[in-house]
């Protein structure tokens, strides 16, 4: 219920943006709608007011994980990346010497103190030494984990400039930060990102619905990379970029370009051709925020509808959409990454079904600060960051792949997907936009309808 009444609030900004041709998100399939972005300037103030709100919860989110004060420095270009989670819109990289000190329980002073500085002996560090000596937490953590990334952007120089900085007193008091801190400051998503989530969802399925059709493939002509190329275009038409190339592959039963990666194998055949099932990984990338998606295709032959879509294929199809289930549905805020891959794995086994679970929070970053469901390659537990526990208000990408056997093609064929799902309180995760559960489809006029219109 709680899940419908926020769709529907979305619905209605959306269609009280363009009210003749705005999507029903309950619906598939239907068209995408494609959402332009604000000025650059409005884009500014956007993501100026999210990241207000995280620099906000951060003393809040110290306490919790027991960190009195939390000392975050960087030289322009080598920055940590906290960094990037926590600067303006107009910041493109740190500058001089840039510092941060945050307090979780200041008693005479601000929780955030910032500095910018070429002299740091004259006022970085005699300000900063103050400050604690004032404050006198038990400990300063910086970001020096040995097995969590996103904990662990100090600079071994900037170490260093640390440690002379604070004198020997002050740098006892240094700890490695629980990685817990970092991960929830740059994985939780404030309320207010959802509407724009789903706006940059809406428009990267646009994007795939356009670049799976008739209107960019035609058999026989285009190949894989044309496609792959067309939704690069695409993305700078809109104004977005992304975070990788995106990558359209043919899907036929030599599974070697999932196992190994598809730049280290040759590529399957490239020109797309009528019967093909044509999969994309793509994401858009804008406001700060980074999506993740794969869907599959079908090439009909001329003449055909969708109708014509082999059983054995969308028997496939729904297969993944059990596993897709099955990963939502384990998702439980608390439990680790790897205990839910495990419960995710009994079910698929149970099922009979074969296939993997590789999913991962996406937001700040593509692959984000969080737990992660599985690897490709690591379906019995991910180690170090796959202990973590799930947390709450967050995005992920749920992505897996099943293998299903297809009469129509004599062969097994893997089937992968990835949709994203965003936390909702008190309802769990959910999908951010909908999720595939038909294919899309390329389609031909008959041929000779094609000629008729030739000799006309
Ligand atoms: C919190 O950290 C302090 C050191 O800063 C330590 O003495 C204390 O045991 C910690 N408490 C918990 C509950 O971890
Ligand atoms: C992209 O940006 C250019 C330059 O600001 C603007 O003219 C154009 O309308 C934008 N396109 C879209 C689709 O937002
Ligand atoms: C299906 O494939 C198997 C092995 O891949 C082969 O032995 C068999 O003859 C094939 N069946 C048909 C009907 O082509």
């Amino acid at each position: 219920m709680r899940l419908l009444c926020r769709l529907s609030l979305m619905w209605a900004v959306a269609a009280s943006a363009s009210p003749a041709n705005a999507p029903s998100p309950l619906t598939w399939p239907h068209l995408p709608k494609y959402f332009t972005l604000p000025s650059l300037n409005e884009q500014a103030e956007i993501q100026d007011a999210w990241t207000k709100e995280r620099l906000n919860s951060i003393p809040a989110l110290m306490r919790r994980h027991n960190v009195s004060a939390w000392l975050i420095s960087q030289r322009e270009y080598t920055e940590d990346i906290v960094f990037w989670s926590l600067k303006k819109a107009t910041q493109f990289s740190a500058r001089r010497q840039t510092t941060d000190l945050f307090l979780a329980d200041p008693k005479s002073t601000e929780a955030h103190h910032a500095w910018i500085s070429n002299t740091a002996d004259q006022d970085l560090w005699p300000e900063l030494r103050a400050i604690l000596d004032s404050e006198q937490p038990e400990t300063i953590a910086i970001n020096a984990d040995t097995g969590v990334s996103f904990a662990s952007g100090l600079h071994a120089g900037e170490l260093e400039a640390v440690r002379e900085g604070l004198g020997e007193k002050w740098s006892e008091k240094l700890v490695s930060v629980p990685p817990m801190l970092p991960i929830e400051v740059i994985g939780t998503m404030v309320e207010s990102k959802g509407l724009w989530y789903w706006k940059l969802m809406s428009t990267a399925w646009a994007m795939i619905s356009e670049a799976f059709s008739e209107r960019v493939i035609e058999p026989g002509v285009t190949t894989t990379t044309d496609v792959e190329w067309w939704l690069r275009e695409k993305l700078q038409q809109m104004n977005y970029t992304t975070w990788f190339q995106p990558s359209v592959t043919i899907i036929d039963g030599d599974t070697k370009w999932f196992a190994q990666g598809v730049e280290e194998t040759t590529k399957p055949r490239e020109t797309i051709m009528y019967g093909d099932m044509l999969h994309v990984d793509f994401g858009v990338t804008a406001l700060g925020m980074n999506t993740d998606t794969q869907h599959l295709a079908y090439v009909l032959y001329p003449g055909e509808t969708e109708d014509d879509v082999p059983a054995g294929l969308t028997e496939g199809l729904k297969k993944g959409n059990r596993v897709q289930d099955i990963v939502r549905e384990n998702m439980k805020v608390g439990a680790t990454g790897n205990e839910i891959l495990k419960k995710c794995i009994e079910q698929m086994d149970a099922g009979g079904i074969s296939g993997r679970v590789y999913s991962h929070p996406v937001g700040d970053w593509g692959h984000s600060a969080g737990t992660p469901i599985g690897f490709t390659n690591l379906q019995e537990g991910v180690p170090v960051t796959g202990d973590l526990p799930l947390i709450a208000n967050t995005f992920y990408s749920v992505e897996l792949a099943v293998w299903h056997f297809v009469p129509e093609r004599n062969a097994t064929l893997l089937f992968p997907l990835e949709e994203d799902v965003r936390f909702d309180d008190g309802w769990g995760f959910n999908w951010v936009y909908g999720r595939q559960t038909k294919f899309h489809v390329i389609k031909t006029p008959k041929r000779n309808s094609l000629q008729a219109q030739g000799d006309l």
